[in-house]
């Protein structure tokens, strides 16, 4: 089989190699830019570096090859998660200073009988900032924050650093789990990004999970959202479904007044198979964009069947808008939309075939219950007040098995495909689901039993010549 069939057109995927968590993303002299965090020697070795992309538009990207390399004591095991902070007019030539923030993972050789249990000791954890003029050149490495310079309450695990700015001071925050095994949020203020304060910690009222991972914040014209992935929920019929979660808290206050959030209020941003540690920017619009890694950690199914030489990709970019209910909403950026082909309209259970699978389906008006076929072989329908997704073909699902959550009464679908990538979102994007699927067929074939207006836009090839 060619497997470059499986190549994605429009996500951002490794060319070879391992991808996981976005990393770094900003809007920087005029270009989106986005790194992720990236194992070349996968499966052999697991050491993690940024890898980078670049994009005029969010949907034409191209390798900019590895940026950020393991080389300093503080980050020998792995150049961890963080994000980027664009600092206005500090670079020499009087233009943006690109700042990334990012955990230098230091594990201690000697194992378990070296007496390390790796939670309270045998890591370090280091946050460190790294700039650049131009997107391309790097500064020598600064470490900012040490284990020493965390609050007594924590175990070795804290990391993901999320930077940003607000009434001219900076804040940061920092996934971590403490020494009762609760996972909480550390929040830094800074007044130049480089010396760092502890100014507060965010508990949930109840225990949520052992560890925090890659916190994020949306922030509202009064209320902010608080996004963290708690590690340790224990996965229940219609909710927590993957084995670490992804999501947010929607907050009664600024995130800067928060200590305390309500875990019965956390939503989940996906409920896909794969999905985990997403990450939010601010781009020069205003517009606050979610990249998630399409992909999670310990699950059963595979994500690399025949023999892919390359594991794992990203979301599209999504804009994140506070629906009228105040849960979040998120839809494809309009950017999207530009590499929509001829339409092809959608009658009610006939099946339409589109030459490539790349495609845009638009459903909308829909009333009643009904169900969206792909290929024949994965099935998206609601009935009885679940929305499902489920494969009939067990080839093409690679392991995964069939998946509800609960909608009340659904209005309208669109659904994306990439090849060996869908991505689902139901009533405006209050709920999402992220799955990777192998279709066999060479060509894509839609069919749709829901009463409405039904369309399938085929989508152009955009990462044609990413790696040139
Ligand atoms: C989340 C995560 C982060 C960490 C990174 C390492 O998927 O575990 O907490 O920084 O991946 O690759």
């Amino acid at each position: 089989m060619d497997l470059n069939r499986y190549r994605l057109g429009f996500h951002i995927a490794p060319q070879r190699g391992w991808l996981n968590d976005p990393n770094g993303l900003c809007q920087f002299r005029d270009a989106y830019h986005a790194f992720f965090q990236y194992n070349p020697e996968w499966p052999e070795r697991d050491t993690k570096h940024w890898r980078h992309f670049v994009s005029n538009d969010l949907f034409h990207w191209s390798d900019h090859g590895t940026a950020l390399v393991t080389d300093i004591p503080e980050d020998r095991s792995g150049v961890y998660s963080g994000s980027a902070f664009v600092e206005r007019g500090t670079a020499s030539d009087g233009g943006d200073l690109m700042c990334l923030y990012y955990t230098g993972n230091v594990i201690y050789e000697g194992g378990k009988e070296a007496g390390y249990d790796y939670v309270h000791s045998g890591r370090e954890a280091n946050e460190i900032l790294v700039t650049s003029e131009d997107g391309e050149a790097y500064s020598a490495k600064n470490v900012l924050l040490r284990n020493a310079d965390y609050p007594d309450v924590c175990t070795e695990h804290v990391r993901d650093p999320k930077v940003w700015e607000q009434g001219g001071t900076r804040y940061m925050l920092l996934g971590a789990r403490d020494l009762d095994d609760e996972g909480f949020c550390l929040l830094y203020e800074s007044a130049d990004g480089i010396e760092w304060h502890i100014k507060s910690q965010i508990y949930s009222e109840h225990k949520f999970g052992f560890m925090w991972e890659c916190p994020n914040v949306v922030l509202g014209e009064s209320k902010d959202f608080l996004a963290v992935c708690p590690q340790g929920l224990a996965s229940e019929e219609l909710r927590w479904q993957n084995l670490w979660q992804a999501g947010y808290f929607p907050l009664d206050d600024s995130i800067l007044n928060t200590v305390l959030v309500d875990e019965s209020r956390f939503v989940e941003w996906d409920h896909g198979y794969d999905f985990y540690a997403p990450q939010i920017f601010t781009d020069e619009a205003g517009r606050q964009i979610l990249i998630g890694w399409m992909g999670s950690f310990g699950q059963d199914w595979t994500v690399t069947p025949y023999g892919l030489d390359w594991c794992h990709c990203l979301t599209v970019p999504r804009e994140i808008r506070i629906g009228v209910d105040g849960s979040l909403r998120q839809l494809p950026v309009a950017e999207l939309d530009a590499l929509r082909e001829e339409p092809v309209t959608l009658a009610p259970n006939t099946a339409v075939t589109l030459a490539a699978h790349r495609a845009d389906l638009l459903l909308e008006g829909i009333v009643g219950e009904g169900s969206l076929v792909l290929d024949g072989a994965l099935s998206i329908s609601y009935a009885k007040g679940l929305l499902t997704v489920a494969f009939a073909d067990a080839d093409v699902a690679a392991g995964r098995p069939a998946r509800s959550v609960p909608v009340e009464g659904l209005s309208d679908l669109r659904v994306l495909v990439d090849t060996s990538a869908v991505e689902i979102y139901a009533n405006g994007g209050a709920h999402v689901f992220s799955t990777r699927w192998f279709p066999l067929a060479d060509e894509l074939s839609v069919s749709s039993s829901f009463a409405g207006e039904a369309t399938a836009y085929p989508l152009a090839d955009a990462m044609a010549h990413a790696f040139d």
